[in-house]
């Protein structure tokens, strides 16, 4: 938890963007995995984080903007608690910790909420994304649950979208912690990528890396040699000499800030000579993509300009055709890079998704696509100092994808299908790393990982 004076700080200012009302922020409760005593790792709603910070469950924070006041709604531990779970500072001396000098029990909280409503004050709130959450909201508003969506305030959710997308020097610390668990998480697994292992041991240890340092992942871990699909969890294959392994992983810092760093080794510590064809043209899109990235320039002609640098690397090897302009303009360039070049990160890996990816991503000045590839896109807008973003362009071979558009021959004009067959079993290829817009340009966060082909060669299956 950061300093009182921090979160004091965010309330202000959140107070100050808002017109009036009072705004509802719902933590989380113990998520159960198969009965009510067995949760998972609890994890704190991120907003509750950023303007509350208490990391536990059953807490409610309230900022009523018209009396510019803060509480927090919770309970007292009693003997049962202590009994399970251990002594536990009181409410009271838990608000404090957040620089809230309010305190009042959860039972408090609907007649506070009904008297706002009574004097024709706006209730703000988040959309909630848990059942239980919906559910509470449903009860304090008297929304029937599956309209309690629609009736989330869009000024509450732009103005969380406004501060939590600028991050702070004591965030960007603790995402900087983050990345140095990561940069040990990858030099460990990139240096046991031998044939004969399992992908599970290689994700097991990330993991471990992970826990060991205090940390939990900031999203499951995707190992895999089938990295042409995107987002595969399935850990049971066995590393075999000559393929690509993709590994797309995180720690997330004890204040709950994330990483995200994607690394392509070949199994075994030798590029064929066609894999690195392919992985120089990621690593060329994503060295250009982060070298453009500074204060002014949209994130959507970023993503375009990757686009470019792979449809151009595409054609030299004979899989597509056409003027590169043209290529990217009808997207066919999507078939092997489907999804967007990145995404905000701070809290949350994809930052604030849970507010609507097209708040926190795109403005009144940059609408999403919806050409196939390019409505992935998560981030659009202008950058910004303290902006945090990702940066992950990939090339794969998906053979369903392949098929379909081959079958329907679309895009036929740009792509070369029977050179594409000969690309059917190759995997894919994913570079990624986490960008911090400065001033005047960018820093790419933690220490460097090995993304060079001589030097990932060199760690790889030195164990
Ligand atoms: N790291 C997974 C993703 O960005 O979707
Ligand atoms: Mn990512």
């Amino acid at each position: 938890m950061f300093s009182p004076g921090v979160y004091q700080r965010r309330r202000q200012q959140l107070k100050k963007l808002l017109s009036g009302g009072v705004a509802i922020f719902i933590g989380n409760e113990e998520s159960p995995m198969n009965y009510p005593a067995n949760p998972y790792p609890f994890r704190q709603d991120s907003s509750f984080l950023y303007f509350f910070g208490l990391d536990e469950p059953s807490v409610i924070g309230v900022v009523d903007v018209d009396q510019d006041q803060e509480m927090i709604f919770g309970h007292d531990i009693t003997i049962e608690d202590i009994i399970w779970m251990g002594e536990l500072p009181t409410l009271k001396e838990r608000g404090e910790k957040a620089g809230v000098f309010t305190t009042h029990p959860l039972s408090k909280l609907p007649d506070i909420i009904a008297q706002a409503v009574k004097e024709g004050r706006k209730v703000h709130f988040l959309p909630p994304y848990r059942a239980e959450t919906t559910l509470k909201i449903s009860d304090l508003l008297g929304l029937r649950p599956e309209f309690v969506r629609k009736y989330a305030s869009a000024e509450l959710v732009k103005a969380v979208v406004a501060l939590r997308s600028i991050k702070s020097s004591e965030e960007i610390e603790a995402m900087e912690k983050a990345h140095e668990v990561t940069y040990q998480m990858y030099i460990e697994a990139m240096s046991m990528a031998r044939p004969g292992r399992y992908e599970q041991e290689l994700a097991g240890r990330m993991e471990g890396i992970c826990v060991e340092a205090g940390c939990l992942l900031a999203f499951p871990i995707i190992l895999t040699i089938n990295g042409q699909i995107l987002h595969n969890h399935y850990h049971g294959n066995e590393l075999v000499e000559g393929r690509l392994l993709v590994m797309d992983g995180g720690a997330e810092s004890p204040e709950h800030y994330a990483a995200d760093i994607t690394r392509t080794v070949p199994v075994g510590g030798k590029f064929s000579s066609r894999q690195k064809d392919i992985y120089s043209i990621v690593l060329k899109a994503q060295e250009e993509a982060i070298a453009a990235m500074k204060p002014g320039v949209y994130f959507r002609d970023v993503h375009l300009q990757a686009a470019k640098i792979i449809a151009e690397g595409l054609k030299d090897l004979g899989l597509l055709k056409g003027e590169i302009e043209d290529i990217v303009q009808a997207g066919a360039h999507a078939l092997f890079f489907p999804h967007g070049l990145g995404h905000m990160i701070g809290l949350d890996v994809h930052d604030m998704e849970d507010l609507g990816e097209d708040f926190v991503g795109y403005d009144e000045k940059v609408k999403r696509s919806d050409q196939f590839g390019l409505a992935y896109l998560r981030m659009a807008k202008k950058l910004e100092p303290n902006h945090v973003l990702t940066v992950e362009p990939g090339i794969y071979f998906i053979p369903a994808l392949i098929e379909q558009w081959a079958g329907e021959k679309k895009h036929s004009e740009f792509v070369n299908y029977e050179q594409v067959k000969e690309y059917l079993n190759f995997g894919g290829v994913r570079i990624e790393d986490d960008v911090l817009i400065t001033e005047t340009g960018h820093r790419v966060l933690g220490r460097s990982i090995p993304k060079k082909i001589e030097d990932v060669e060199e760690i790889t299956a030195t164990k």
